[in-house]
């Protein structure tokens, strides 16, 4: 038998003034086309949807997973450091030279590996959205002061200079402390990662209309073009990072983008090869 196919027609009744007559004007449209078309952009609608619903899903279990894992992973991690202490200790008998150096490299791998499953559990609680804010009225100025005082001895060990340039009083702003201190340690690890003896490292926090403008600035060794987006992803890297030693998991900018994100502010970053790094995290003053 033969489909019967769907037709919509659209009746339209209107009335014209003719030779001193009144007449009634009857149109009959045919709409099937448009019709079909609305029909056909509300189930793509739909489908859209259905995606978008599915990818948030599947990214959320993934950043569940992560958090999950990692958090699992840590367990027998401490237990393997806390025992390669152990066997350095005297009372269990000494140990030869050889056996030393074995279990310092022991710890020393297993702490590097400590800290990645930190930084991946990190950025995964993030991402599922486990870590809400903590926002309080603080004194910025204060507090990346306190963030420079304890990064001190880092750049003293790596012959780096490091300076600040802060407003001479308070500074308030609305955010999470803690995180905001995750923020400035993020960058300030960087910046003495990627600065060679000699060079320089200077924050500066200025008061602008709208934002609080907190600027990190090295003279290392800078990236190319190609890299300044890229890195803001997660476990993403520099090109020119590939000749040298890996020493992170290429997490801290992600975990510090998401964090100036939440806090509806933005990140920039001006950088050249061989020109030095400035970010600059702007955060809304009210
Ligand atoms: N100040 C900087 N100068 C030059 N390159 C930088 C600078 N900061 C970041 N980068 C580049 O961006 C990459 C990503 O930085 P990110 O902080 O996300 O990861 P990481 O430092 O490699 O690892 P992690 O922070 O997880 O320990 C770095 O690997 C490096 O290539
Ligand atoms: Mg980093």
């Amino acid at each position: 038998m033969d489909r019967i196919e769907e037709i919509f027609l659209e009746l339209q009744f209107s009335s014209i003034r003719f030779a001193e007559e009144e007449h009634l004007v009857l149109s009959l449209r045919d709409i099937t086309e448009r019709k079909r078309n609305e029909q056909e952009i509300r189930n793509q609608n739909e489908l859209l949807r259905l995606s978008v619903d599915q990818a948030e899903a599947a990214s959320r279990a993934k950043s569940l997973f992560l958090a999950n894992m990692t958090h699992e992973l840590k367990t027998p991690l401490n237990s393997m450091l806390g025992y390669a202490q152990y066997l350095k200790m005297p009372q269990l008998g000494s140990l030869s030279h050889r056996q030393t150096d074995a279990v310092s490299s022991i710890e020393s791998s297993g702490r590097h590996l400590l800290k990645l499953v930190e930084q991946i559990l990190e950025y995964s609680r993030t991402e599922a959205g486990r870590i809400p804010l903590d926002r309080t009225d603080c004194d910025l100025a204060g507090l990346i002061h306190e963030c420079i005082q304890g990064f001190q001895h880092v750049t003293r060990s790596k012959e780096i200079e490091l300076l600040e340039n802060l407003p001479a009083g308070p500074l308030h702003v609305n955010c999470d402390q803690t995180r905001i201190r995750q923020v400035v340690d993020n960058l300030l690890t960087n910046a003495a990662r990627h600065t060679d003896a000699g060079g320089r490292i200077e924050v500066s926090l200025l008061e602008g209309a709208e934002n609080v403008l907190l600027r990190v600035a090295d003279t290392g060794h800078g990236m190319p073009a190609e890299d300044q987006e890229r890195i803001f992803e997660p476990f993403e890297q520099s090109v020119s990072d590939r000749t040298r030693k890996r020493e992170g998991a290429g997490l801290g900018l992600a975990i510090v983008k998401r964090i100036v994100d939440m806090h509806q502010g933005f990140i920039t970053l001006q950088t050249a090869p061989g020109e030095g790094a400035i970010f600059t995290i702007g955060l809304p003053l009210r």
